[in-house]
């Protein structure tokens, strides 16, 4: 089975934008924007990290060139580094990963070497982040492309939450009620900035991921009367639905509006705010996608990520995780055909890994994350032959009193699983 990178390069025509056939760096130096792929017309918020120009001699460099010397660098560095890659990431940069994994499994593994003097995360921001903050001190972690952010990650700022924290304590005030509940609880999906996490931390709050968000939910509402869920509005309905909570309990919070766009008794009543933030690969997804996987494949088995929206996650099969996802995929004990709805790299990698299986993404145009497409072996030789020249490049380094926070709302959730 080709690589996604291969697929774009040879058919022309299949990707959603024809840039992705160009090397990342194109776009480090371009007007500020998440490049080609998913995101590409999502709005990047002023000041978000950018990467400055890659050095021509990797940019110039073969793929055979540089997997060369990505390998040789590795050994010199030996012990000292490890390489940690997405599920999302290109096949090209995850055949030099140490660990392969989602992005939770990702920051737990940098805790797994703490002889490592560098975590190189093959990722997005806001997983680097995550593995600073869990890491011993003296670790560096590296992310190669710096412009690898997450759109929906930036849809939610430390500003805007503040505010919208504001205005509903306002509204709820602060006192338990009889059964010792506070009013509100926020609760951060992993895919946020480390300002977030913090901002869970000190108040009261807590971080989930897509494979344990109902856990999380349920803690949340043992402790409080409603919460405040953000970035990803998706996530939120679709684990507050299959929770029992009704939709008109759940109201949207836009916040370029007053109140977000509701009324104080539309809040009053809420059980859940949902942030309105949404992932641009997973939105790609639909029920129209799902009936023709139908109509074409009878019998198919039809898997989401819950980053999509409810109508396709109630016309799938099943929804999960990426952790989900793969198992689901790897438990099939007879030949089947699967339908995936997540990130197009994961599920190509998922058919040339299950070959007795029929694999394929629901979307049948080939359209990436764009900001996990940053990342390419180019960016990976240049940040490890820095470490072997003593020098430590892009960096992500989370500032200690924001780390102290993020901690609590990180161990918060480790605690609570069940
Ligand atoms: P995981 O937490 O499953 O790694 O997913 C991260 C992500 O970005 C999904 O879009
Ligand atoms: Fe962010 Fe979506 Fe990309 Fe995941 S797939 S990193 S949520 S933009």
């Amino acid at each position: 089975m080709p690589s996604i990178d291969t697929i774009i390069a040879n058919a022309p025509g299949t990707a959603c934008a024809p840039e992705l056939a160009q090397g990342p760096w194109v776009f480090d130096l371009a007007a500020p924007g998440y490049g080609p792929g998913a995101s590409m017309g999502d709005v990047i918020p002023t000041g978000a990290p950018r990467q400055g120009a890659l050095p021509a001699e990797y940019q110039r460099a073969t793929n055979e060139e540089l997997h060369e010397r990505i390998r040789a660098a590795k050994r010199t560095l030996g012990d000292r580094v490890v390489v940690l890659g997405h599920f999302y990431q290109r096949d090209e940069v995850v055949q030099h990963a140490d660990f392969l994994g989602d992005s939770f499994q990702l920051a737990n593994a940098a805790q797994t070497v703490p002889d490592a003097e560098a975590i190189v995360f093959c990722g997005v921001h806001f997983m680097a982040e995550t593995a600073d903050i869990l890491a011993r001190d003296g670790q560096s972690v590296i992310l190669p492309n710096l412009a690898a952010g997450c759109s929906m990650a930036d849809m939610a700022d430390i500003d805007s939450v503040e505010e919208a924290w504001e205005q509903l304590t306002a509204i709820y005030g602060t006192a338990p009620d009889a059964d010792g509940r506070v009013p509100i609880i926020p609760v951060t999906y992993m895919n946020s900035s480390a300002a977030l996490k913090g901002f869970c931390g000190r108040n009261g709050g807590i971080v989930c991921t897509s494979s344990n968000a109902a856990t999380v939910l349920e803690w949340a509402f043992e402790r409080g009367q409603r919460v405040l869920f953000f970035p990803d509005q998706h996530l939120g309905r679709n684990t507050a639905k299959a929770m029992g909570v009704p939709l008109e309990r759940m109201p949207m919070w836009n916040p370029r509006k007053p109140l977000g766009g509701n009324s104080a008794s539309e809040l009053e009543h809420a059980r859940v705010v949902l942030w309105h933030g949404f992932c641009s690969v997973h939105k790609r997804f639909s029920v129209d996608q799902i009936a023709r996987a139908r109509a074409e494949h009878p019998g198919v088995r039809v898997i989401v990520h819950p980053e999509c929206p409810m109508e396709v996650v109630d016309a799938a099969d099943e929804s999960g995780s990426t952790d989900y996802i793969r198992k689901a995929v790897a438990a099939a004990t007879e030949p089947t055909t699967f339908a995936i709805g997540t990130e197009v790299n994961m599920v190509n990698r998922l058919a040339a890994e299950f070959p007795q299986h029929e694999i394929f993404c629901l979307d049948p145009v080939v359209c990436p994350c764009s900001t996990m497409y940053r990342i390419h072996p180019g960016y990976l030789a240049w940040v490890l032959e820095e470490l072997v020249a003593g020098r430590v490049t892009n960096r992500i380094s989370v500032p200690a009193e924001v780390a102290s926070d993020a901690r609590v709302a990180l161990e918060r959730m480790l605690a609570a699983r069940p």
